[in-house]
């Protein structure tokens, strides 16, 4: 489980150095507006552990496809973290907290 958090730990870094080598501040607005976003946001920080479809689980982490959690749950969750879940506010805005949370809503498998 520390192996976990460590890899974890060393795959926000990595995300975090890259994001601001190129942060054109307009482009990311631009980008923000397009419905992609959260599932680019996804990719970037929940792969890790839930897969590329929400269900795998990885530290033991929830089936995000069977969650019977409302968005704001899900925002709360991934805002504050739950277990071994960490939470995500001194990554990411709330803007993105919730694109992210509402892209876990399509997850599924093909
Ligand atoms: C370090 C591994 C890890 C990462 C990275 C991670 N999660 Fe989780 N997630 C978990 C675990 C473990 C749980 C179950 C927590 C518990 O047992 O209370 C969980 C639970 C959740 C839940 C609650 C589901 C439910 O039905 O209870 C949501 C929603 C969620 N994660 C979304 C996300 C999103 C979105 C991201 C990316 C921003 C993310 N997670 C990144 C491990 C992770």
């Amino acid at each position: 489980m520390m192996k976990n958090i460590l890899l974890f730990t060393v795959v926000a870094l990595v995300v975090i150095a890259c994001g601001n080598a190129n942060s054109g501040s307009a482009a990311m607005a631009a980008a923000e507006e397009q419905p992609s976003e959260g599932a680019k946001i996804y990719k970037q920080y929940c792969l890790t552990c839930h897969g590329l479809y929400g269900d795998m689980g990885a530290s033991g982490a929830a089936n995000l496809q069977e969650s019977k959690l409302t968005l704001e749950q899900r925002v709360e969750v991934i805002t504050n973290g739950r277990n071994v879940m960490t939470g995500f506010k001194a990554l990411m805005s709330e803007d993105k907290i919730k694109l992210v949370a509402q892209y876990t809503f399509e997850l599924k498998n093909n």
